[in-house]
């Protein structure tokens, strides 16, 4: 039987959910995709009027189906959370049920289990700001977005997860390493993210078998990337500078994600797995 995938975090095809979709899909897994409310509308729009088609082909030549697309915001967990600016904001009235319990719900009663949880989202309100001139209400937002949105996700999807299934996360070597420009708290949102990693692969491996595993990602020009300003400059550091002078594709953290999922990484839990070209393993730049 083949798996089902959720993957929180895709609005175009070119971040790292939509290379993940594609993995797992050429691996034979059902897609159902979270996106962020707001994108929901032009990301069905494209995809309905074929815009994505030339990347939705998967290796065999088929196009990857998406079976269905979720509106989710993961900075709300259920509706008693939602401030009524935002219930009255016509982006987010024109849509209902995407606080993070009522897509578990919305995802049990289509389909009644899933096997894969990806979590590919961030949001950091003042990324481009030093952590110094970083407000309180900053940082807790990328905190809020960034990492407390993979708690809530998975605590809300694991009732619903197969034994032996398993979650993944995309994280970022700022957490561990000064990365200047990588501000407002995304630093923190990252360390947050990867310690989390192993105390959730702890809980839902006792509870539930499932393996719970994080990405450290090399740079992609991703619509979120490109918004923090200095990813065409940590492109080049990398060629620069890393052990494998190549650009890093997104497929290749895709196929890992794809790895991460499959019984071949059966005793892989609580990692944080570079796919990053081998950059992270250098002392300094040369
Ligand atoms: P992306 O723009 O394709 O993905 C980010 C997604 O998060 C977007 O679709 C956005 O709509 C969604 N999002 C933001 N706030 C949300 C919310 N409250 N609820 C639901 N969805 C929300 O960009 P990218 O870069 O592929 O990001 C995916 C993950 O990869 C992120 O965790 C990012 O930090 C991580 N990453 C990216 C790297 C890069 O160089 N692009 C490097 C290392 C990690």
């Amino acid at each position: 039987k083949g798996k089902r995938a959720f993957i929180a975090g895709i609005a175009d095809d070119n971040g790292y959910g939509w290379a993940i979709a594609k993995s797992l899909a050429a691996a034979g897994a059902e897609i159902l995709v979270g996106t962020w409310v707001p994108a929901l509308n032009i990301f069905e729009t494209s995809l309905r009027r074929g815009k994505f088609d030339e990347s939705r082909i998967l290796p065999d030549g088929s196009l990857m189906e998406i079976t269905k697309v979720y509106p989710l915001d993961a900075v709300f967990d259920s509706l008693e959370d939602v401030p009524e600016d935002i219930k009255a904001n016509k982006r987010y009235a024109g849509s209902s049920k995407w606080t993070v319990s009522e897509v578990a719900e919305s995802v049990k009663e289509d389909f009644g289990s899933i096997d894969i949880l990806v979590h590919s989202l961030a949001n950091g309100p003042e990324v481009t700001k030093p952590l110094l001139e970083t407000s309180r209400k900053g940082y807790l937002a990328a905190i809020s977005a960034s990492s407390y949105s993979y708690v809530s996700l998975l605590k809300h999807f694991l009732p619903i997860m197969n034994p032996g299934g398993s979650s993944i996360s995309l994280t970022y070597i700022a957490s561990e390493r000064i990365i200047p420009g990588y501000g407002g708290g995304m630093s923190s949102a990252k360390a947050a993210l990867e310690s989390d990693t192993r105390v959730l692969a702890f809980e839902a491996g006792r509870k539930k078998k499932v393996r719970v595993n994080t990405i450290s990602a090399g740079p992609l020009r991703s619509r979120a990337a490109k918004a923090i300003g200095f990813i065409d400059m940590m492109i080049e550091y990398s060629i620069a500078n890393a052990p494998l002078q190549k650009e890093l594709s997104a497929d290749e953290v895709g196929n890992t994600a794809a790895f991460l999922a499959s019984p071949l990484a059966s005793a892989i839990t609580g990692a944080v797995l570079y796919v990053d070209n081998g950059l992270n393993a250098m002392g300094v730049g040369i």
